[in-house]
């Protein structure tokens, strides 16, 4: 049997190549950080920065002219409370960036926004705490996630991305946005979130590491999920499935292809899976030092993300990558 005659010439093997990413499965995550003059490069993630209220208006600008399709949003407030108040406010960080982004760019570009409460509060956690449980409380946390998309929605966000893995998150937010003419805005959901120790550089970006304090541990397990399941990993995703997510999402993704693989295999809707900071940071700690080509080593591993079965990717790595698509 001789499968190396398909493998002597690049033309033959570009005809027989069996995925591909394109920049129209790009989205690219923006940091914003109140009351930062220009831009702040991330110690943990070379080549990302904390963008100020100005800049992130130039890194968006140059993901458009990039042909990237999408962006993510994450803010960084001044005020950090025990609700995140600033997340609640039409004239918190995120509504006025995202109006700015609208008002700038109108439809060059999907604004996505990331809603959760971890980056708002002072404790680090992904909503309001429950002291009697020591956990975040599911139903005061979804009561103010609701007031949260809609903040986003009003503010003009294309699609909203719970990502806190509160329990019932999808059916809240479809409900309130139904219910207050956002019925057009779709949900992305973190549907498959793991408590993954390849958060760590996202969490000096977004300043949003948990405190540990009398009430909680400073990890999110109480919320997020056991790296170790597989079997629930898929039920989580199916449940925000049934509840009317528009699209699904696995997250981590380089240790999670078999979950990636097993989510994709099970539903009909659009997967997204997060390439997130530790992956990130591992590779380009290993090229800068040399020890892996940087664009190559990329472009392989979001790549295989295709192959698994992810429809788009979130990654750190979009604008990087649309520059070796755009030759
Ligand atoms: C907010 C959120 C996190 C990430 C995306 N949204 C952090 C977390 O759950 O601690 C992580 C993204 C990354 O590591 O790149 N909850």
């Amino acid at each position: 049997m001789n499968l190396r005659r398909l493998r002597l010439n690049a033309n033959i093997r570009d005809l027989v190549r069996e995925n591909y990413i394109t920049k129209n499965d790009l989205i690219m995550p923006v940091f914003i950080k109140e009351g930062l003059d220009g831009k702040n490069e991330i110690p943990s993630m070379p080549g990302i920065y904390q963008n100020g209220e100005n800049a992130f208006l130039d890194e968006i600008n140059e993901c458009i002219n990039l042909g990237i399709k999408a962006v993510i949003l994450f803010g960084i407030p001044k005020l950090k409370d025990s609700c995140g108040s600033d997340a609640l406010s039409e004239e918190g960080l995120i509504a006025r960036s995202v109006r700015k982004a609208k008002e700038t760019f109108g439809d060059k570009i999907a604004i996505i926004t990331d809603l959760c409460f971890c980056e708002f509060t002072d404790h680090g956690h992904c909503g309001i705490i429950n002291p009697k449980l020591k956990t975040v409380d599911n139903e005061a946390t979804l009561e103010i996630s609701a007031k949260q998309a809609l903040i986003h929605a009003k503010a003009g966000a294309d699609m909203i991305a719970p990502s806190g893995m509160m329990d019932d998150i999808v059916i809240t937010l479809r409900d309130a946005l139904d219910n207050n003419g956002f019925s057009h805005i779709p949900i992305m959901s973190y549907s498959t979130k793991f408590a993954s120790a390849f958060y760590g550089p996202f969490r000096d970006a977004a300043e949003s590491a948990p405190v540990a304090n009398e009430y909680l541990p400073k990890n999110r397990k109480t919320y997020q999920m056991d790296t170790a399941n597989a079997r629930e990993a898929l039920l989580e995703s199916l449940i925000d499935e049934e509840q009317g997510a528009d699209i699904l999402m696995v997250k981590p993704a380089l240790s999670f292809m078999d979950i990636i693989k097993t989510v994709k295999e099970n539903t009909l809707k659009p997967l997204c899976i997060y390439n997130v900071s530790g992956e990130y940071s591992m590779v380009k700690a290993a090229s800068m030092n040399g020890w892996m080509d940087y664009s190559t080593l990329m472009m392989e591993i979001l790549t295989s993300f295709k192959r698994a079965g992810a429809d788009m990717v979130i990654s750190y790595h979009s604008k990087d990558a649309a520059k070796i698509l755009n030759g």
